[in-house]
């Protein structure tokens, strides 16, 4: 059933309901409306390009700190985070506690080959997909929380078998996944709008 009080944004907030609509498999899926994200931004891909499976622009201007989006490209859900200084600060804490801190296995384009990541250390993508069996990871920024225990540091937690990853979607070792959340082609069109799908290499 959904929830009355998503209900009432959508009613007032038309530019919300209408990202929603288009996002609410993911959305649902992860739970994004129980971890702090009180905006979602505009996401515009044409229908033709969904068809395509092309690049699809989004614009994150409302986009709060430690706030996540999800939208789609080719059919996969894009995770999108503004993130925190704490969080940006806490990625190095974890460090020792992961799989592939350096980002070694590929699972990133190039530029996104850095402990954020990214290509900007306050805003991270990734394809919203466990590399263990492609779950929809929830994302809990929160530190410890009484689910997850005192270690928590935030990150992005799989319901399906307890695979965990950081802030970066870095996998945590120890866990039945053991590849980092793969990041995306993407570009900043602006400060405050992304192509998902054009590399900003090749652009
Ligand atoms: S699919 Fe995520 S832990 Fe198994």
């Amino acid at each position: 059933m959904a929830d009355e009080s998503v209900i009432d944004d959508e009613k007032a907030d038309e530019g919300r309901r209408h990202f929603l609509a288009l996002a609410t498999g993911v959305v649902g899926a992860v739970g994004v409306a129980a971890v702090a994200t009180p905006f979602v931004s505009y996401f515009r891909p044409s229908a033709r390009a969904k068809a395509l499976g092309a690049a699809v622009e989004v614009d994150i201007s409302k986009l709060e700190p430690g706030a996540m989006i999800s939208v789609e490209w080719r059919g996969k859900p894009i995770f999108i985070v503004n993130r925190t200084e704490e969080a940006i600060e806490q990625l190095q804490a974890v460090e020792d506690q992961l799989a592939d801190p350096e980002s070694e296995k590929e699972q990133q384009p190039d530029f996104a080959a850095n402990r954020y990541r990214s290509l900007r250390p306050g805003v991270f993508v990734a394809i919203g997909s466990c590399t263990h069996l492609g779950c929809a990871p929830k994302y809990r920024p929160e530190v410890a929380p009484a689910d997850l225990g005192p270690d928590w540091a935030g990150g992005f937690f799989c319901p399906c078998h307890g695979s965990k990853f950081d802030l970066a979607g870095r996998v945590y070792a120890g866990v039945p996944a053991n590849l980092n959340l793969a990041v995306p082609p993407y570009r900043f069109l602006s400060d405050t709008t992304l192509i998902i799908g054009e590399n900003t290499e090749a652009a």
